[in-house]
């Protein structure tokens, strides 16, 4: 099995950009047949969700808007322990079909507290494509709308995902190894 370093830890393949692509492509489709004609505004929830965003909106062949976002962590008072608030969105997402790209859903955490944060705003319809789900991960009852793959409670890297900030440019999926 080939391995990676990255910084203190080693990575051995585990799902190779063929397999990811396939699908990506699966995932276009069905949002294709869902979405056209509705004009979706696709918000692509930044640092991680860069490299599907950008393989998956490039396969949808009818009008459509992309917009970014970055979730900012700050320690709160909720129960929870951690708050992200959203930057940079300019775009209003009243009466929009609004499409979410994450890279991974875990604890399901982030992308709770992303659809509320974003349903204040009524947008007409709101769905979740995420490259990646970790159903025994979960801590929060969620399903993502698209999923490219389900995988086990791994640390992965890789195709957008990062250790330390390190291993977003691989085109290959990597997991920890134990
Ligand atoms: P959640 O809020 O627990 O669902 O976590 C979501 C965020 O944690 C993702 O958007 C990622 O940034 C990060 N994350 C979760 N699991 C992994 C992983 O296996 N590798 C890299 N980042 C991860
Ligand atoms: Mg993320």
């Amino acid at each position: 099995m080939p391995a990676i370093q990255i910084k203190d830890k080693f990575f051995e393949l585990f799902i190779p950009e063929e397999k990811i692509l396939k699908e990506v492509q699966r995932v276009a489709d069905q949002i294709g047949n869902d979405m056209l004609g509705k004009n979706p505004l696709f918000i692509c929830v930044l640092n991680g969700a860069f490299m599907f965003a950008s393989d998956l909106i490039k396969r949808l062949d009818f009008p459509c808007e992309v917009t970014f976002i970055r979730l900012k962590s700050y320690e709160g008072t909720g129960t929870e322990g951690l708050v992200k608030e959203i930057h940079g969105l300019i775009e209003s997402v009243t009466d929009r079909n609004v499409v979410v790209v994450e890279d991974i859903i875990d604890t399901g955490h982030t992308i709770c507290q992303l659809i509320e944060t974003i349903s204040k705003d009524n947008p007409a319809s709101l769905k979740v494509a995420t490259l990646l789900f970790k159903p025994e991960a979960l801590k929060i009852k969620v399903s993502p709308d698209y999923v490219a793959m389900d995988i086990p409670s791994d640390f992965i890297v890789g195709y957008g995902l990062d250790y330390d900030g390190h291993g977003r440019n691989l085109r290959d999926i990597y997991k920890l190894r134990r």
